[in-house]
């Protein structure tokens, strides 16, 4: 479908801020591509924009509170058009699904809302607004049994983010995230194998796997290939999905033995529950020669919220703070290398300092070499939301920042381990952050990550072309956050 522009030869041009995870990052780039095949441009600020969209995240009311203040903010460009264009408004994402009508009342300049799974109706529903529909809306989930998709870049580097399942089953106590995504669906093993293939054939090298639960990946999907291993087992108890159906070990030695995938040289995935880390994926981590997965990043993000078992059963994660530690173990041993990262969460109501002294205990034993934390935020409609949220906003906000600071200090420590180390990275880009000291005039600071997830930023004479490119570097020195490096 083809936007009209109001104006012959004008080209219509879209705007997207992006809050929250990856999910939402992924989602806007499909947003962008299908909006480019409609002939709207991306365009780098809203005040330049035709259409304007904001893709929203409801995880915690800080974060929805970002996305009413943008919508808010953008009331301005409606009311005071700049430029003679009066841009179309939409807001998406987790907002878009959780608040559907009510935004309509609270910015009535908005005109469409829209959830994750309405967003390849997009261009239509734009073009219904073009012709003078208020307030249009599509937050249906879909009914569909099956997940099926094609991954979409509006323009493709050497990196990709693949949703490979949608929704979640785990129902976290404190977690808005089963009520704005449904309920867990997966692809299916060929299809993301010919989607990839398809991105590898564009000069995409890395990929992300995407899902709220990566790993429970597979469940409803038959077996049909016979694909190894068909039983999967944890420490923990019952695991994933059936003996019958496919699971997450299976796509990741599939992407392995695929033979169009030649040039796919990693494969990370975010996010995982610990529930569902069998020991087969944690097989996956295990040299090739010991029947591991050779592209699989030496990387792995497993949230485990708290340190302590009495949190841990409120927040009803099903499983003992003892058994996440030993899987941890058994990854390390397979993996020495392997860099870890998790969330937390503090302050989940009846926290007690013991409680909160156990997550530090956790970070001091697995020894993380980096964490994201939050602030408990009760959800309306969560089961958590109906227990006493008795940690004040104070107490809340001193054990944060007492947790960063833990981990702070050992992402320290641990990322000096790495001077003198010669480190193969994919460089992203033209650093953001100049860190670097420039020797010179000519020079440019440029960062890449390591396999096990390392932000490296590094000097160099080219100020061009390095993107995409693997390159080996040396580690030269360290701050708590990133390595630095120089070109070998
Ligand atoms: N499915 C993913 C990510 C969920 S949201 C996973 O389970 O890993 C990302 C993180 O936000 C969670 O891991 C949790 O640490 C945090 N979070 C979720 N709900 C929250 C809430 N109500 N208050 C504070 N943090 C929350
Ligand atoms: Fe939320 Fe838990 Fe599902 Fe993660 S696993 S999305 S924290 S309910
Ligand atoms: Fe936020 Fe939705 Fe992601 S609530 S964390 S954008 S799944």
């Amino acid at each position: 479908m083809e936007l009209a522009s109001k104006r012959q030869n004008e080209k219509q041009t879209v705007y997207i801020k992006t809050f929250g995870c990856q999910m939402n990052e992924a989602d806007s780039e499909r947003m962008y591509a299908l909006l480019g095949e409609a002939g709207l441009e991306p365009t780098h600020t809203a005040e330049q924009a035709n259409v304007i969209i904001i893709n929203g995240c409801t995880v915690r009311a800080k974060a929805i509170h970002k996305a009413v203040s943008a919508l808010g903010e953008l009331q301005f460009l409606k009311k005071y058009n700049h430029n003679n264009k009066t841009p179309i408004i939409g807001m998406g994402g987790c907002v878009g699904q959780f608040e559907k009508q009510m935004l309509f009342k609270q910015a009535p300049w908005l005109d469409f809302v829209f959830g994750p799974d309405a967003i390849d109706q997009l261009p239509e529903m734009i073009f219904r607004v073009q012709n003078g529909e208020k307030h249009v809306i599509n937050t249906d989930f879909d009914v569909l049994e099956n997940y099926s998709t094609e991954t979409k870049l509006s323009a493709p580097t050497s990196k990709a983010f693949v949703n490979i399942m949608k929704g979640c089953d785990k129902y976290c106590t404190y977690c808005i995230v089963p009520y704005t995504r449904g309920k867990e669906k997966s692809r299916t093993i060929d299809e993301i194998l010919s989607d990839v293939a398809r991105l590898v054939s564009l000069g995409i090298k890395e990929v992300t796997f995407l899902g709220q639960n990566v790993n429970s990946f597979g469940k409803g999907n038959k077996n049909l290939k016979n694909r190894e291993p068909k039983k999967l087992h944890n420490i923990i108890g019952r695991v994933g999905p059936d003996e019958d159906e496919e699971n997450f070990p299976q796509l990741l030695k599939a992407i392995d033995q695929d033979e169009r995938l030649k040039n796919l040289r990693r494969v990370r995935f975010t996010s995982s529950h610990p529930l569902d880390f069998s020991d087969e994926l944690i097989n996956c981590y295990a040299s090739p020669e010991q029947g591991g997965v050779s592209k699989l990043a030496q990387h792995l993000h497993l949230p485990v919220q708290s340190g302590s078992n009495r949190i841990l059963e409120k927040m009803g994660r099903h499983h003992k703070i003892e058994a996440y530690i030993s899987q941890m173990d058994r990854l390390r041993a397979l993996m020495p290398k392997v860099g870890l990262s998790t969330d937390i969460i503090v302050g989940f109501p009846t926290e007690t300092q013991t409680d909160f002294e156990q997550t530090l205990q956790l970070l001091d034993r697995i020894q993380y070499d980096n964490i994201f934390a939050f602030a408990y935020s009760p959800r309306i409609g969560t089961r958590a939301a109906k227990l006493n949220d008795d940690i004040s906003l104070q107490e809340k906000n001193r054990r944060l920042q007492l947790v960063l600071k833990h981990q702070l200090k050992i992402s320290e420590k641990r990322n000096t381990m790495f001077i003198d180390k010669t480190m193969e990275i994919l460089v992203d880009n033209i650093a953001k952050n100049q860190i670097l000291k420039k020797d010179d005039k000519n020079s440019t600071v440029w960062m890449g990550r390591t396999s096990c997830n390392h932000v490296v930023n590094f000097l160099s004479h080219t100020s061009s072309g390095l993107e995409g490119q693997f390159l080996k570097v040396k580690i030269t020195g360290s701050t708590p956050l990133s390595l630095i490096g120089g070109r070998v």
